[in-house]
């Protein structure tokens, strides 16, 4: 049974996280989409928000699990009882800091193989930070995102977008 941790901060979950993971789920048997905790960023949504957020949007992938994990990745893909880490590279720009990643994780452990896998090129423009700056200043993110999370886009930016002062 090959499974393969997909980690991230999914803050939120885009529609070219979802392509990875679609993409991730036809080559193993198992593929668990792991939500960090990570207090050094302050997230838009907190961690179970953004665990149950993921969740909706893959309820329809039979073999795609989610989880929460905290502290370092490689021991949490050890208890998991996995060797296999998938990150997805949308742009030479990501390559740096995700070739450094997997390095220092191999270096952590060197059983540990992270797997890169590239989206489908409409969506190399894509990142969280991007769609929640879009629903903040009241732009239309239903391209980006999966229903479950415009709807919770919606939610905190509705009440709070900004008035326009002309
Ligand atoms: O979606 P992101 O923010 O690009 O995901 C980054 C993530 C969660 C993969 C990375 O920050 C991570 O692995 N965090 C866990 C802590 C850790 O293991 N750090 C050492 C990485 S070499």
């Amino acid at each position: 049974m090959r499974i393969a941790i997909y980690p991230g901060s999914f803050d939120p979950l885009t529609n070219g996280h979802l392509d990875i993971i679609q993409r991730a789920a036809k080559i193993f048997d198992r593929v668990v989409v792991a939500v960090v905790k990570n207090d050094s960023k302050s997230p838009l949504f907190s961690m179970a928000e953004r665990q149950h957020l993921v969740g909706r949007c893959v309820e329809h992938i039979s073999n795609v699990e989610v989880d929460c994990f905290s502290g370092l990745l490689v021991n949490y893909v050890e208890r998991r009882g996995t060797d296999i880490i998938i990150r997805g590279l949308r742009a030479v720009s990501d390559f740096e800091f995700e070739f450094q990643m997997a390095l220092m994780n191999r270096k952590l452990n060197e059983r540990v193989e992270t797997i890169f896998m590239m989206p489908k090129d409409t969506y190399t423009f894509l990142s969280s930070g991007l769609v929640k700056e879009i629903a903040r200043l009241g732009g239309d993110v239903t391209p980006f995102v999966p229903p479950p999370v415009r709807e919770a886009l919606d939610a905190v930016f509705s009440s709070t977008l900004p008035q326009s002062t002309v």
